[in-house]
């Protein structure tokens, strides 16, 4: 058995292989059956010629609907015609389950589609995107381990959220009020004190109920952190990581990229350091286009988008106003009501990276958490990262959908996960 990706990069050409899959499109014409099949790495095209297969394999193969499973043996040859440039001369054609009628036709509106999503990720469309995410995941694990972080892993259970009570999701456990966990930052700050340089990718969970283009309420989290760093070795690392990961898909991925209509060449394109503004700075430019903004408001997708038209990279915005930020980020030694925190915003989709260089005093965590009308007993095990030998420390966190729907190009984040989580469904 060969795989068709390796039939398409050319390398069994007049050879007779045989390929294992699902009927992605059937075509009879005249005495000859052209089924296109799929097998996970790639489509292509096989032709069956009355009395060039026992007349019952060719019955079967005219009767068997698409997702049909097929076991495929013939001789590889080259044809422009066909979808990939090669096609298939089938000398023998089995048909090891016949697919009832597939409820997936032309033209189906996208809830339909989430309806069946256990049945869309066989598309094209998905498969493409899963082989980009493939890559990314990997080439995220390579850079970090690269630059010698260790990869370590953080509980998805927890007693205390880290970003806010409004998004975080409780849930009862055995008559104890717990949460999943929105970020591992309490557990990144405590792990950086044992191994240095850490980082993570891990499911992180928000009760958003926002509807939009970019939340879901369960994403995957790149996170890094760094001890005796400030922020802008976060940002050096976190710029670095996206130009990897975009660089890797461009050069791994060309066709699956062309499949979703995002040139390759633009991800290449994609090179650190970024443009870099300060949000007093991005303020300014906004209200120059003529946007209402204040100053210790949230930059929402509407400013993203405006601070970014011009760009094909990702920006980053840095030393946003203290006030609506998490409470563990560090206030900057120059002006208080500034926190050295940080963005990188992606062309289209907004915020991709959150970081910052973290507060090292006690009673500033104290107040912060005070203010925020935390109840710090509920903190108390992590107050002593900062009893026990304190250094200054720094991190990000990297939601990969966005990254993915900025590299795959995808207008909504739920396409760069097989299943997502919305407030609206949660199912199949
Ligand atoms: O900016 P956030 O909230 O930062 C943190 O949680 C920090 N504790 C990270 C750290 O410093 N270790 O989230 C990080 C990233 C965001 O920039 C965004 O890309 C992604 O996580 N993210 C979401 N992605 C999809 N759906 C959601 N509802 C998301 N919420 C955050
Ligand atoms: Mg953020």
């Amino acid at each position: 058995m060969v795989t068709i990706r390796d039939i398409l990069k050319g390398g069994h050409v007049g050879e007779e292989v045989e390929i294992r899959g699902w009927i992605f499109r059937t075509r009879t014409v005249g005495g000859k059956i052209f089924v296109v099949v799929r097998d996970g790495t790639g489509i292509m095209q096989s032709t069956i010629t009355k009395g060039g297969i026992p007349d019952e394999s060719f019955a079967e193969a005219e009767k068997a609907l698409i997702e049909s499973s097929v076991i495929v043996k013939g001789k590889v040859t080259e044809d422009r015609r066909a979808p990939g440039g090669y096609e298939l001369k089938v000398d023998a054609f089995k048909v090891h389950h016949f697919a009832e009628k597939f409820p997936i036709q032309q033209d189906l509106s996208e809830e339909f589609l989430l309806d069946v999503r256990h049945l869309w990720i066989r598309s094209q469309r998905m498969s493409s995107i899963f082989h980009v995410r493939h890559t990314v995941f990997g080439a995220v694990h390579g850079y970090f381990r690269g630059q010698g972080f260790y990869e370590v892993h953080p509980p998805m259970i927890t007693p205390a959220g880290s970003e806010g009570g409004a998004t975080l999701f409780e849930f009862d456990y055995f008559g104890r009020k717990a949460y999943l966990t929105q970020s591992w930052q309490l557990y990144a700050e405590s792990l950086v004190m044992s191994l240095g340089k850490i980082y993570t990718i891990a499911p992180n969970f928000r009760a958003e109920k926002s509807r939009t283009t970019r939340h879901v309420t369960e994403f995957w989290d790149a996170e890094m952190e760094i001890a005796w760093e400030g922020m802008d070795e976060a940002i050096k690392h976190a710029e670095n990581v996206i130009m990897h990961a975009c660089h890797r898909a461009a050069q791994e991925n060309a066709e699956d990229l062309e499949v979703l209509g995002r040139d390759p060449k633009d991800l290449l394109a994609v090179k650190a350091p970024f443009e870099r503004i300060t949000y007093t700075d991005a303020l300014e430019k906004l209200h120059k286009a003529g946007m209402k903004i204040e100053f210790g408001e949230d930059l929402r997708t509407l400013e993203e988008r405006e601070l970014t038209k011009d760009s094909k990279a990702p920006i980053v915005v840095t030393h946003y106003p203290r006030i609506s930020q998490a409470f563990y980020k560090s206030r900057d030694p120059k002006n208080p009501e500034i926190v050295l925190a940080f963005d990188i915003i992606a062309p289209e989709v907004g915020e991709v990276v959150g970081g910052s260089q973290r507060e090292e005093n006690l009673d500033v965590l104290l107040q912060n958490l005070k203010e925020q009308g935390e109840d710090v007993k509920r903190y108390d095990w992590y107050f002593d990262t900062r009893r026990y030998g304190s250094v200054p420390h720094s991190g990000f966190g990297m939601g990969m959908e966005r990254l993915i729907q900025f590299i795959c190009k995808l207008e909504h984040i739920r396409d760069a996960i097989p299943f997502p989580r919305t407030p609206a469904r949660f199912a199949p």
